[in-house]
């Protein structure tokens, strides 16, 4: 469960509003698809849910705890995978899952089996023994969603996981964050892409110039939207100013 109230972020003293008032909750179950343009405000967002920055003002709870107040409880729920994967380039690939597996007290045998289950689905077995100085970009993602999906916490937060995301990748990622959710985890990320927002997501919301500009299910966005058309035509009227 992510609830955020009334939160607002700026930059540079206030010169940029990032995030404007933003409410919106996230019960366990669901898969929640965060939209929106360019610059509208969706990584900074994410970075005050999982705690990288603190919001001017409102609050953030996580399985029901203040982000703020008791952030290793809420950081320990939660796994966050990042827009850009900067990790540890001298490390190995199995260095750095042994670190993430350590950091969260995942147990020797879950963390074995689960690591030896993604490397082989997002095709990394081969150079999991290699530094990840020598990894392509899309394969620091997936080590990066590997560390991220052998730690199984309840909370998933992921910001553009599909960008380049091989389709075989993105198709595992996708089935393995629906098995998730309905075992009641919960899955907040943020994607460019319409086709996967529409079909994978229980809720979406939109965001422009940092303010909610819909949330709902598709079908309630096309209600409020006044529109039966796709996705892609209702999140271009919406953020269309
Ligand atoms: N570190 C920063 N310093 C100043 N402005 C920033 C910073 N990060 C983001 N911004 C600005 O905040 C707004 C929201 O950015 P961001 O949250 O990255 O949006 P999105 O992820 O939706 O593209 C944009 O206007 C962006 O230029
Ligand atoms: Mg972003």
């Amino acid at each position: 469960m992510i609830e955020l109230k009334n939160v607002c972020k700026s930059y540079n003293k206030g010169a940029v509003r990032a995030v404007d008032d933003l409410t919106l909750t996230v019960p366990p179950g669901e898969i929640f698809g965060f939209l929106g343009p360019n610059g509208a405000g969706k990584t900074t967002t994410i970075k005050m849910i999982v705690g990288i920055l603190a919001p001017d003002s409102g609050a953030i709870a996580i399985a029901g705890r203040d982000n703020r107040r008791e952030p290793l409880a809420c950081k320990a729920v939660t796994a966050y995978v990042p827009d850009e994967p900067e990790i540890y380039e001298r490390l190995t690939g199995l260095e750095y899952l042994n670190f993430i597996a350590d950091v969260y007290g995942v147990p020797a045998r879950e963390r074995g089996e689960r690591s030896r289950r993604w490397l082989e689905a997002f095709e990394l077995a081969a150079v999991a023994a290699d530094p990840i100085q020598t990894y392509s970009h899309g394969m620091r993602q997936k080590i990066v969603l590997t560390g991220a999906l052998l730690v199984e916490p309840r909370v998933f937060v992921l910001d553009e996981p599909m960008t380049g995301l091989d389709p075989r990748s993105a198709h595992h990622l996708k089935e393995a964050m629906r098995a998730h959710c309905d075992r009641g985890g919960t899955l907040f990320f943020s994607t460019h892409v319409m086709e996967v927002a529409e079909k994978f997501c229980d809720r979406l919301a939109i965001i422009h110039k940092g303010r909610l500009a819909a949330c709902g299910t598709l079908e309630e966005l096309r209600r409020q939207a006044g529109d039966s058309g796709s996705l892609e035509k209702i999140f271009l009227e919406t953020t269309g100013s």
